[in-house]
């Protein structure tokens, strides 16, 4: 109804926020992305939370994602090269073998819970070995990242962000006490990482000069975040999709060149990332509609992914999908995800593999979703997996 009615519209908030502007239609959302002077991202941060009225905060918590250009070019350039698209493919056969390992798994099983059994293990697995967390070490520390990042879901974390009173911890990020956990690990890491540099991503900003220590361990938290959990919803939502749509699947057994546009399509689909905030620096419009400055600016990706102006039958899935111009990594400009070419990688060995081996998904339980506004995620998925004979 947004996208069709008033799709730059305005909200109200309780509890004293100001209010913010909802953006559901795809091109707006690129327009606002492209645009970082006018809507940045530094002045209130990227989250709902009004982070302008807590200076001190924000800049605990600041990471490049909330730093607007020239500073975030700076930072970004600390760790893109090992993120670029050449970069990445090197890492295609370590990738292949650990997603076809763990199918195989589930396929013994038959009746799995597929995020636990498939959909968290490879991005765990993969961002792990680019940052260089020890095998070992994996499973607490991406347990505390969960915690973090899924802080208004009882089942990930002790402290609730909107039920529970979370002021003594408003210097770290989402309010979470468990970031300090990630940060102390960061640190520790860091410490061996210098005594012994190897060519990972925490060797290389261990030893850069050009961050303090808290801004190292925003970085290593949201590398942690932002490498693992997403890429595990684009995965668990993919295999739910083939389950509602079994003529897809057999689309994809039949046409294994189709991987590069069926895990575009189910990119789209998956959109895990809810939403993300801007802050408008002076008086602007947007679509028509006038913004003033200060307001808060909120696209909807979830949104943009479905819009009718912008895809042809949005609610189907179609593996063939091209042109597909989903926003699922962001609208383009300075942010646009630095870690979608490992994401992407990710999707293509898993549609792959499963292509190879899975005849049909059964669904056989409810599904039950994160409680969050923020990311699109699953954390339960009953599937049966049914081998090619
Ligand atoms: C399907 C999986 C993923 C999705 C849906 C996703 C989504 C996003 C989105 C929407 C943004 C913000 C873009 C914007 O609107 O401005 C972003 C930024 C970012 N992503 Fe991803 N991401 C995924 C995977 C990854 C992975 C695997 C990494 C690994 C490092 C990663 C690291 C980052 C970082 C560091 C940023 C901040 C970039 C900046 O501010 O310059 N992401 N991602």
């Amino acid at each position: 109804m947004l996208r069709a009615h008033d799709p730059v519209a305005w909200f109200d908030e309780p509890d004293g926020n100001s209010g913010f502007w909802a953006v559901t239609r795809l091109d707006d959302l690129v327009a606002v992305h492209r645009d970082h002077r006018t809507f940045s991202s530094q002045v209130g941060g990227t989250e709902l939370e009004e982070l302008e009225r807590d200076p001190e905060a924000r800049e605990a918590r600041r990471t490049m994602l909330e730093t607007d250009p020239p500073e975030h070019t700076r930072i970004r350039k600390l760790v893109s090269r090992s993120f670029t698209r050449r970069a990445i493919e090197k890492w295609e056969s370590t990738a292949r073998a650990l997603i076809a390992e763990t199918i195989d798994g589930a396929l013994a099983e038959g009746k799995v819970d597929f995020v636990d059994a498939v959909a968290r293990r490879l991005p765990i697995q993969m961002i792990s070995k680019l940052l260089g967390v020890p095998d070992r070490d994996a499973e607490e520390l991406f347990h505390w990242a969960d915690s973090v990042v899924y802080h208004a879901d009882p089942d990930f974390s002790d402290v609730l962000y909107d039920k529970d009173d979370t002021d003594p911890y408003r210097l770290l990020p989402f309010r979470s006490p468990n970031s300090l956990k990630v940060f102390e690990y960061a640190q520790q890491l860091a410490a061996e990482k210098t005594r012994r540099p190897e060519s990972d991503v925490v060797s290389m900003l261990a030893g850069s000069d050009d961050l303090t220590p808290r801004e190292f361990q925003t970085f290593f938290l949201l590398l942690v975040i932002a490498g693992n959990e997403t890429t595990r919803h684009s995965l668990s939502h993919g295999a739910l999709a083939l389950a509602e749509f079994p003529d897809q699947l057999h689309r994809l057994r039949e046409n294994p060149n189709l991987t590069d546009t069926a895990s575009e399509e189910v990119l789209r689909w998956a959109c895990p990332q809810i939403h993300f905030r801007r802050t408008a620096t002076g008086d602007t419009t947007l679509a028509g509609v006038p913004i003033s400055a200060g307001d808060k600016v909120v696209t909807w990706y979830i949104s943009a992914n479905y819009d009718e102006s912008a895809f042809t039958d949005p609610f189907t899935l179609d593996l063939g999908r091209d042109p597909n111009p989903h926003v699922t990594f962001g609208g383009g400009g300075p942010h646009i995800c630095l870690g979608a070419w490992l994401a992407r990688l990710e999707v293509r060995v898993f549609l792959d593999e499963v292509a190879k081996r899975i005849d049909r998904i059964h669904l056989v339980g409810k599904p039950e979703r994160i409680r969050s506004n923020f990311i699109n995620g699953l954390k339960y998925l009953p599937l049966e997996l049914e081998a090619i004979n």
